[in-house]
């Protein structure tokens, strides 16, 4: 198991979702709704409501084939399928991660629509031009080689297909914050700056149509949102370990510039 595989590991995950469900006072037994896993799926900056405002700007339409890389839990794959009619593939590496995506499709009724493969994002298991969009948050940040990643990103969508993206990015200089919700130690950060993210994309073939450093507006946002966890709350808590300190140092790393919050939109012709 890599260093990386470690990290995103949780071990019993099929166990600990049925368990915070339970806690949060939902019920395994009966059909949960995408929006009612909302605290526990997103795992990325600014959950649910960032997955919803990417949704907007990707266009996604009815019909269109779309593929989640780095999928973790599948979050955003069952808001993309059941708000707009269309069918997902996910990606993800970790077997855990995997499992647990392939049980919450089926509590929410999604698996017919929703796909789940374990596989790498430097190898992607479909062929070319498959999908219209490709969809990906919080996941370029442990990979550093991006020439492949954005290589197979492009080579799998459709001509006219889109990137659709949230991603952190470095800043100014290194953060020495550590763990990170992402990185336990230096070497799995492998950050590029928003510039190099745009040239490293046309350099692959990529138009942009959107690409925005929202580090601001998240930060003013999650200031005026903050409230302390709740016991039993559902949260990402349920498989992640050592959430508060990492996601403490998250926060402090945006606070001081050492790392940005982007978004993007890009297209291959
Ligand atoms: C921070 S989580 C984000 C999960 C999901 N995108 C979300 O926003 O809820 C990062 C995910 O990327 C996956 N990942 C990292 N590197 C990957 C790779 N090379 N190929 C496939 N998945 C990868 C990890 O296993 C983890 O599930």
């Amino acid at each position: 198991m890599s260093s990386m595989q470690a990290h995103y590991a949780a071990r019993d995950i099929e166990a600990r979702i049925l368990a915070g469900l339970r806690a949060a006072g939902l019920n395994p037994e009966q059909r949960l709704t995408p929006q009612e896993l909302g605290a526990l799926d997103h795992f990325h900056t600014g959950g649910l409501r960032a997955s919803r405002e990417l949704l907007e700007v990707a266009q996604i339409r009815a019909g269109d084939h779309v593929l989640d890389i780095g999928a973790g839990l599948a979050g955003s794959a069952r808001l993309i399928a059941s708000a707009v009619d269309c069918r997902v593939d996910c990606i993800e590496m970790s077997p855990d991660y995997c499992a647990g995506a392939v049980l919450l499709n089926r509590l929410t009724g999604l698996e017919d629509r929703i796909a789940v493969h374990e596989g790498s994002a430097l190898d992607l298991p479909f062929p070319d031009h498959t999908f219209d969009v490709v969809w990906m948050q919080n996941v370029g940040m442990n990979i550093a080689d991006k020439r492949t990643l954005y290589g197979q990103i492009a080579r799998v969508l459709k001509p006219g297909g889109r990137y659709a993206f949230q991603e952190m990015a470095a800043g100014k200089v290194p953060t020495s914050n550590y763990p990170l919700p992402w990185a336990t130690e230096p070497a799995d950060n492998c950050l590029v700056s928003g510039d190099e993210m745009c040239s490293l994309l046309g350099g692959c073939g990529f138009i942009t149509e959107l690409f925005e450093d929202t580090s601001d507006l998240h930060m003013s946002r999650t200031a005026a949102n903050a409230t302390p966890a709740v016991a039993g709350q559902l949260g990402l808590s349920v498989f992640v370990d050592n959430l508060a300190q990492k996601a403490a140092n998250a926060r402090r790393s945006l606070e001081q510039g050492e790392v940005r919050l982007v978004r993007g939109v890009f297209r291959v012709d």
